[in-house]
């Protein structure tokens, strides 16, 4: 299955499937306008080794020589660090202009690599090779690339640094979910319901109902299941994205800041150390799909509390997640006025004004700027255990 993003001065192909990155090197060469001789695969360190084996042998066989470095992901290391020791292991590999990155990994390992590919030498063409459904659904999807800020005092603020750098190729092979751990794979799914409660902007109606009627597809790791899942999700953020490549769009249009749906009270809570999803603190912190999932709960509460939806989506979004396996509630979240503190750092911010994505329901949604502190609070009630 191929999926075209058809952005204007940087179209490219997502392909989708079982077995496809076996034609990482192929796609690769495809992919590009000058020859590359050398291809830079970062990979991540929970990626079974014979799946980076599989990629550096695809590559050899194009005459691309691989060099491969490994990198850990946590949300501390998608910072400065890792980003300047990818930029010298690239320089010490002599990668020129039209030689590639290949980001082959989750999230973080795709964001980090593809901020390094963004700023070396000005820009180098990154070929992004999602390993986590989050990753394949999301993230290795529109281009935005970064990293994490820690900042005294405020902590860890997510993703504010960064660059749109789009991907020349992305291939995301459904086979390598078998070894992503189960925790992981619902997390993925946190971002296919939250394509699912805003379908409706991007013609993809009844997503939200498929999704909850295949859940058990999915838990089964059925192949087909799969690939239609990350088919329609990639084909809806496509179409976004595709109408507001770098989130310009006045707030009463919605564009690309509609995905940030859940995602402003997801990462006031992400990056704080002893937040569990299941109260067992061996199981802190919160995955990013974990808090993006409690953002939902939020941000569904927050909106029904303004009148702006029906307060039964509140009850449809909680059990949804749930089907999913996927928290609604957390315990120890700190004060309002900490978490609204952290919030109003939050990079979605114009002009000193929070803005909150807020659904309506009907697969809709709309940006909301200041909204009053009493509705923020009833957004975190709702999540808190
Ligand atoms: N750029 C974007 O548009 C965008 C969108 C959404 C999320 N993100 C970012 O993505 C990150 C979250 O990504 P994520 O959920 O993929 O998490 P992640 O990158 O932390 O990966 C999750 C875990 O799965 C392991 N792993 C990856 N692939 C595996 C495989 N095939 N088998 C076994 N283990 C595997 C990793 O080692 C890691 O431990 C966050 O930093 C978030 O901010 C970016």
């Amino acid at each position: 299955m191929q999926v075209r993003v058809p952005l204007r001065d940087r179209p490219y192909t997502v392909h989708v499937g079982a077995g496809v990155l076996a034609q990482v090197g192929e796609i690769a060469c495809r992919a590009v306008t000058a020859p590359a001789t050398k291809a830079f695969i970062v990979a991540d360190s929970g990626v079974p080794h014979a799946v980076v084996a599989a990629c550096e042998k695809s590559l050899a066989d194009r005459s691309l020589l691989p060099v491969t470095t490994s990198v850990t992901p946590t949300e501390r290391n998608k910072t400065w660090g890792t980003l300047q020791s990818l930029l010298s292991q690239f320089a010490q590999a002599r990668l020129d202009r039209s030689d590639l990155v290949i980001a082959l990994g989750g999230g973080i390992v795709g964001d980090v690599a593809g901020f390094a590919a963004a700023v070396y030498r000005r820009g180098i063409p990154v070929v992004q090779c999602p390993t986590t459904l989050l990753a394949m659904v999301d993230a290795s999807v529109g281009g935005k690339t970064g990293i994490n800020l820690d900042l005294p005092g405020a902590g860890l603020m997510k993703n504010m640094v960064g660059s749109f750098w789009q991907p020349v190729a992305v291939i995301a092979d459904i086979e390598v979910l078998r070894s992503l751990p189960a925790r992981e794979f619902r997390a993925g799914l946190a971002e296919c319901i939250k394509h699912g409660l805003i379908s409706a902007h991007a013609d993809e109606p009844g997503l939200l109902d498929w999704t909850a009627a295949s859940l058990d597809r999915f838990a089964a790791l059925e192949p087909s299941a799969l690939s239609e899942l990350v088919h329609r999700n990639v084909s809806f953020k496509a179409r976004i994205v595709q109408g507001d490549e770098r989130e310009e769009a006045p707030d009463q249009e919605g564009g690309r800041a509609l995905l940030n749906l859940g995602h402003t009270f997801g990462h006031a809570i992400e990056t704080l150390p002893n937040l569990s999803p299941d109260q067992d603190p061996s199981h802190a912190p919160l995955l990013h799909g974990e808090a993006v999932a409690l953002g939902l709960v939020a941000a569904t509460a927050c909106s029904a509390s303004l009148g702006l939806c029906p307060t039964t989506l509140l009850d449809e979004v909680r059990a949804i997640l749930t089907r999913a396996g996927l928290p609604t509630r957390v315990a120890g979240l700190p004060p309002d006025d900490a978490l609204i503190t952290i919030m109003g750092h939050d990079k979605k911010a114009r002009g000193g004004s929070m803005r909150l994505v807020l659904p309506l329901g009907g697969g809709r949604a709309r940006v909301v700027s200041d909204p009053p502190r009493d509705a923020i609070a009833a957004g975190i009630a709702a999540m808190r255990g």
